[in-house]
């Protein structure tokens, strides 16, 4: 199948303001937490890319009203175990690992059967992180081997649950977030410190009073459930991990510079601003606000020639894990050694993104040595390719597509790169910002 797009040349110097689209994690938890309100809420800026469609189609089938005017979606919330669907309605959570995680734990309070599916990536990854913790609360899962597909049946006698969470994984959390809303008494998780967009939401959208320690790199999250909530609006910012390739693609562009506005700047997000500073990447931000607890800020970034490696913390693993591919990709421009620690998660994510980064840097000229939890990679400041390059069977990973997008149009090459619709996970508008900033890719060879 001629499913691929070409790049042949330099993306010219820029110098731009743009519009990043909404962030994924926050359009999901407001599909998932608006349609389980009491009433109506609002989302301006919701992110328009398959997995939170995914999430809008699944919803509506498990008999929530979901609407569009305008620029404005409108949910009319069912409150918590107000679902109302046919037995074994089969529920498409496409590429979405956050989606597929999440509703496992808001179908807690829901007794008629549901089954989960997703494509052939989240087919093969792990369900048992969010199995476990979920038959604690009393909820009936089985599972094919812990991955989908998976048949799910809550319960009416839910019991809260203490449950350790060590992996960093915000997913896992927020899927026992969201099964302690339908059950009573109270939960408590103590996890690792991931991203806290969940909590957050909790807090100052539905008003549901969290007590949240943190202790020696957990947080104890207690929280007491069945407590039904309003509707409420969400204008949601940009998303910092679209904003990740612009910001690489920037640095490592020619005398270019990039402004993008109102981009979601939450604590466990910015490890790549972290990362790309501490490696002398030219970034500055500005105009920091608060907006329902979550920090928004703009970004502005200049092509940055002078590089070099970084011997990243472990500290900031969890608030990379979505950027990592993009960051490697600086690293191989910079100068000096750069190693990573602590990143075997980066296998479970839509491909083994570890394994993916490694085949593609020795690919473009770049010395690396991958072992199963870490990563060096042997910069090369004058890295300049000349050849033929081809990005084929990535599993669809979104992000190996834009980080492949980013290598040939900043280092060169004639570039052939297949799953274009890849991109369509998180963000559907990615090539179409690219040209807007002038650059020429070939798209012709799609069908
Ligand atoms: C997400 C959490 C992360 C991240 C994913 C989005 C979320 O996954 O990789 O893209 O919205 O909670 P893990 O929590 O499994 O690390």
């Amino acid at each position: 199948m001629k499913n691929y797009l070409s790049i042949n040349s330099l993306i010219p110097s820029f110098n731009k303001i743009l519009n990043v689209p909404g962030d994924k994690s926050l359009s999901i938890r407001w599909v998932l937490l608006a349609s389980q309100a009491i009433g109506k809420s609002k989302a301006y800026n919701l992110l328009e890319s398959d997995d939170v469609i995914s999430a809008i189609v699944s919803m509506r089938k498990l008999g929530v009203e979901i609407l569009k005017r305008k620029s404005c979606y409108e949910i009319n919330g069912v409150g918590l175990s107000g679902f109302r669907h046919n037995n074994n309605v089969n529920l498409d959570a496409g590429n979405s690992g956050t989606f597929a995680r999440l509703l496992c734990g808001a179908l807690a309070g829901n007794i008629t059967n549901v089954k989960v599916t997703g494509d052939s990536s989240l087919s093969k990854r792990d369900f048992s992180r969010v199995v476990k913790p979920l038959e604690l609360f009393g909820i009936n899962i089985k599972t094919n081997k812990n991955k989908l597909p998976i048949t799910i049946k809550g319960s009416k006698y839910l019991r809260p649950i203490f449950y350790k969470e060590d992996k960093g994984s915000a997913q896992v959390k927020s899927s026992i977030l969201l099964a302690s809303l339908n059950t009573p008494g109270q939960t408590i998780v103590k996890s690792k410190i991931s991203r806290n967009h969940t909590e957050l939401m909790f807090k100052n959208c539905l008003k549901i009073p969290l007590k949240i320690k943190r202790s020696n790199g957990y947080e104890i999250i207690k929280v007491n459930g069945k407590t039904n909530y309003r509707g409420f609006n969400y204008n949601i910012p940009g998303d910092i991990s679209s904003a990740a390739f612009f910001i690489a693609l920037t640095i490592l562009a020619n005398k270019s510079r990039l402004k993008m506005k109102n981009i979601n700047y939450n604590k466990s997000r910015i490890g790549i601003i972290e990362i790309l500073k501490k490696m002398r990447a030219k970034i500055k931000i500005s105009n920091i606000k608060n907006y329902k607890g979550e920090k928004v800020a703009d970004i502005s970034v200049t092509s940055s020639k002078n590089l070099i490696g970084i011997n990243c913390p472990k500290s900031l693993n969890t608030k990379s894990i979505d950027e990592f591919l993009i960051i490697f990709l600086v690293c191989a421009k910079a100068k000096g050694i750069s190693k990573f620690n602590g990143i075997s998660e980066l296998r479970q994510k839509e491909s083994d993104r570890l394994k993916m980064a490694a085949k593609f840097l020795k690919s473009i000229g770049i010395k690396i040595d991958e072992k199963f939890d870490s990563l060096k990679i042997y910069g090369n400041p004058n890295l300049k390719i000349k050849k033929k390059v081809i990005i084929k069977n990535f599993l669809k990973d979104h992000r190996v597509f834009m980080m492949s997008c980013v290598a040939a149009l900043t280092l060169g090459g004639n570039f052939k790169i297949y799953d274009k619709n890849s991109v369509d996970s998180s963000f559907p508008n990615f090539l179409n910002l690219l040209k807007k900033l002038g650059a020429k890719i070939d798209n012709t060879h799609t069908n």
